[in-house]
């Protein structure tokens, strides 16, 4: 697949989110993070947000919730207008479950790993999911520095995607940038998640394309 850049709004200004959801012509997708001040220790945005970002711009939103209890509370995001939403696995009480509302709700089903969090366990679950993310810092913040240690478990989800034969999105967020991109993409992954590479930029929107001529090298 192609690549993908999703610039996240998580480093964009707040109070303009409308204007700067518009800035990054060219994205593939708008990834919005979602912070509910327990799972991980930042408050963000929520549903309200979500649905009048829907709203706002044309690019489809890509939902990050570093939330608690997403069990509860992802299908309202799906009913907000976001097209793919993303659970942590360290939180949800039933992935398979959720993974499959999520689906029933017409988005896509993605699930998230902390840095510490192993993909082999969740072998058997990947027919169930659209999306894999792994976290390439520990969530919370925006413009931290990005892990190598996460390169060979991007490697080894590549191979068990090949291995069954899956048409599965492998995502990366977390320090994404003009001198990582390259590392991730070799790894395997094909989605990339830049927040402070992009809205950092002074052109936003030829950061995206920077990012995506970089990832296709
Ligand atoms: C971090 C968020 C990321 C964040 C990435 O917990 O999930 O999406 O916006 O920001 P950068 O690209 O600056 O590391
Ligand atoms: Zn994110």
């Amino acid at each position: 697949m192609a690549a993908q850049i999703n610039p996240s709004i998580l480093s964009a200004d707040f109070a303009r989110l409308a204007d700067e959801a518009q800035a990054v012509t060219g994205a593939d997708w708008l990834h919005v993070d979602v912070m509910d001040n327990h799972f991980v220790p930042n408050l963000t945005l929520g549903v309200p947000v979500v649905e009048s970002l829907a709203r706002a711009t044309d690019t489809p939103l890509d939902c990050h919730l570093m939330i608690e209890n997403p069990d509860r509370w992802a299908p309202q995001y799906v009913e907000a207008g976001a097209s793919s939403v993303t659970f942590h696995v360290e939180a949800a009480a039933a992935p398979v479950r959720l993974a499959r509302e999520i689906r029933a709700k017409g988005a896509r089903a993605s699930m998230a790993l902390k840095p510490a969090t192993p993909i082999e366990p969740f072998e058997d679950l990947l027919p169930e999911l659209d999306m894999l993310l792994i976290m390439t810092v520990e969530p919370g913040f925006g413009g931290q520095a990005f892990l190598d240690i996460m390169l060979p478990k991007i490697r080894r989800t590549r191979e068990l995607i090949s291995k069954h034969g899956l048409e599965l999105w492998l995502q990366v967020d977390g320090g994404v940038s003009a001198s990582t991109i390259e590392r991730c993409a070799d790894a395997g992954a094909d989605v990339f998640v830049a927040g402070s590479a992009v809205y950092g930029a002074e052109d936003p929107a030829e950061a995206v394309r920077a990012l995506r001529t970089q990832a296709e090298a």
